[in-house]
């Protein structure tokens, strides 16, 4: 019987060789495995057989039933594969699914292209940062309260996810020395209880500029000049105090609301203005930390709220959108 066999799955692998198709597919399976097949046959055999010839020849003819399965299931793939190659016709129109940029990305570039023309080095500095620089460097010590507003992840290594881009102030002094003249737009991370407003990953743009006899009037006419371009409106701009240790004085600047052109409105809750941008002139001991003389130079510095300000641009109501990964959302914004 044994050699019977062998013969059968020879012939059998020669004949799969036409099988071109499914009909092809089913007749030689009915031949080989059907109830008239010589496999069948064999099989009926075992009825006559001694216990120990069925205990040999039963596992042997089952084994045979899955190779004959096997050979002709495997040619009849290899037909329908080589099928599609014939079929592929390259003249017809490829449909392209293109992604498109983010909208925090679209801001950000826009945002930099202004700054860049107004003729301000675009930087990036590192998400993973070190306690210096993200804090003590700003005139952050540990255990300075500021430090509470600003609670960040740390990493085994020592070193923290940086909670603002102004980590690159003192990074951007130390390089380049002055005058200068950056902007560094950047991911950010904070500890934060999330809201609509408040993400614990996000985008701001450090800005900054140093040179001799620099004050709140260049800041002024800077912000000015730049919130103008993004919003392609003539914007009045107003600061009112606000606190970072690595500034002095520091300033909360709002600007004309966007939405009602500075009459009063629900967005800008009535008062004509909106806040934007928290900046300031630097602290002589932030110059000190990047080697320039607080006596001679001087400087402004503003951090704006990259992913806030797309909300403003395209209305989006909640921030957590940005960081969705929903596809439905980030279709829209289809600008390649
Ligand atoms: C700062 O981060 C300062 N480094 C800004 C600065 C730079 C001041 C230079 C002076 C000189 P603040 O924590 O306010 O400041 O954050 C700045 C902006 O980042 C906010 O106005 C807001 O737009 C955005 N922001 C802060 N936290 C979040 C958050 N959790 N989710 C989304 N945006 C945030």
């Amino acid at each position: 019987m044994e050699e019977k066999i062998k013969e059968l799955i020879e012939r059998a692998k020669i004949e799969s060789d036409d099988i071109k198709n499914e009909s092809d597919y089913l007749n030689i399976k009915s031949k080989y495995l059907g109830k008239k097949s010589e496999l069948n046959d064999f099989l009926s055999e075992l009825r006559n057989m001694t216990l120990d010839e069925k205990k040999k020849y039963g596992p042997l003819l089952n084994s045979v039933k899955i190779e004959l399965e096997n050979i002709f299931t495997v040619k009849y793939e290899e037909s329908i594969n080589s099928k599609e190659v014939i079929n592929f016709d390259p003249t017809l129109p490829i449909e392209y699914h293109l992604g498109s940029l983010h909208p925090v990305t679209i801001t950000s570039n826009e945002v930099t292209d202004i700054l860049a023309n107004m003729g301000f080095l675009v930087l990036s500095g590192p998400e993973m940062d070190s306690e210096y620089y993200n804090f003590e460097a700003l005139n952050v010590p540990k255990n300075h309260p500021a430090r509470d507003m600003q609670d960040t992840y740390w990493l085994d290594n020592g070193m923290l996810l940086r909670t603002q881009t102004s980590a690159i102030q003192v990074r951007g002094m130390l390089k380049y020395g002055v005058p200068l003249k950056i902007c560094a737009p950047g991911r950010c991370f904070r500890n934060e209880d999330l809201d609509a407003s408040h993400e614990n990953t996000f985008f701001q743009l450090e800005g900054m500029v140093i040179d001799k006899n620099i004050s709140i009037a260049n800041l002024i006419y800077t912000m000015e000049g730049m919130l103008k371009n993004v919003f392609k409106k003539d914007l009045k701009v107003r600061l009112r105090p606000g606190y970072f240790p690595f500034t002095e004085p520091g300033f909360e600047l709002d600007a004309t609301c966007t939405i009602c052109d500075g009459v009063g409105c629900a967005t800008c809750k009535n008062t004509g203005w909106i806040e934007l941008c928290p900046c300031g002139m630097i602290h002589p001991k932030v110059l000190k930390e990047g080697g320039i003389d607080p006596d001679i130079y001087s400087g402004f510095a503003f951090g704006l709220g990259l992913s806030r300000l797309a909300m403003m641009k395209y209305q989006i109501n909640d921030i957590r959108m940005f960081n969705s990964g929903d596809l439905r959302f980030l279709e829209k914004f289809n600008v390649k």
